[in-house]
């Protein structure tokens, strides 16, 4: 099977509904859609960010959209980790396919795996979704701080409310999360967030100032 046609194939057996971005062939056909939001992480946001020269970890890279856009922005190297073996698979074909080098790929949760080294800029794109805001996200934020020497690229909503996002289970965010956080039946993410690293990182919005809620926020890191 020929390289394309085995990218097809695992597109295909992954679905759609698994496919957060658009995936294009070497000729610019598109091969899948992708079902987020493009106004979180924008690429015009994105590449406010100076990524000439620097080492980059995409944490939960999907079909490795983000690992690709740092690369054409400059990066010098890139890894981009995700879970799901699958979509590895596929990210290692688009490599071959639009012939990129010096992008990696590797299938870890890396939130329990040891990832050698640390990186310039860490990536945490449309990842502080409303699945793993239920389930916590200290664990995600830490190993993003672990591994990262200087920039933190993270998108997050401002707040989630806790009965129509969060499953209605307030005594679970209030076990989670302090206090302050929960206003309103609501869960401040972005506040959260920014507090999390405070101490050691300062924070700006790099995406435009939406009047909805609902979009996640480009957030920029640059440790103090
Ligand atoms: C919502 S998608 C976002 C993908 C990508 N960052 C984007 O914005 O297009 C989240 C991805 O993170 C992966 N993921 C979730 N938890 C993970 C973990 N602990 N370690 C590695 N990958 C993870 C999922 O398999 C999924 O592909």
């Amino acid at each position: 099977m020929d390289l394309r046609a085995e990218l097809e194939k695992i597109l295909h057996d992954v679905g759609p509904e698994n496919i957060w971005r658009p995936v294009y062939d070497n000729e610019n056909v598109l091969l899948a859609d992708g079902i987020a939001d493009m106004r979180d992480g924008r690429p015009q946001d994105m590449s406010k960010v100076d990524f000439r020269g620097k080492t980059v970890l995409d944490l939960g890279c999907n079909f490795g959209f983000y690992s690709f856009l740092a690369k054409r922005l400059g990066a010098r190297k890139v890894v981009g980790i995700d879970k799901d073996g699958q979509v590895i698979k596929g990210c290692k074909l688009l490599k071959a396919i639009h012939g990129v080098r010096d992008v990696y790929f590797r299938a870890e949760d890396f939130t329990a795996s040891n990832i050698p080294g640390t990186f310039d800029i860490a990536m945490l794109i449309n990842f502080l979704g409303k699945v793993m805001v239920t389930e916590g996200i200290q664990k995600s934020l830490d190993a993003a701080e672990r591994l990262c020497l200087s920039t933190m690229i993270i998108s997050a909503r401002p707040y989630y409310r806790i009965s129509k996002h969060l499953g209605g289970d307030t005594e679970n965010i209030i076990k989670r999360y302090p206090s302050v956080y929960i206003k309103n039946g609501r869960f401040y993410l972005m506040e959260f967030v920014r507090d999390f690293f405070r101490d050691r990182w300062d924070m700006s919005i790099i995406s435009p100032d939406y009047d909805c809620q609902s979009v996640k926020r480009t957030l920029l890191f640059v440790r103090k």
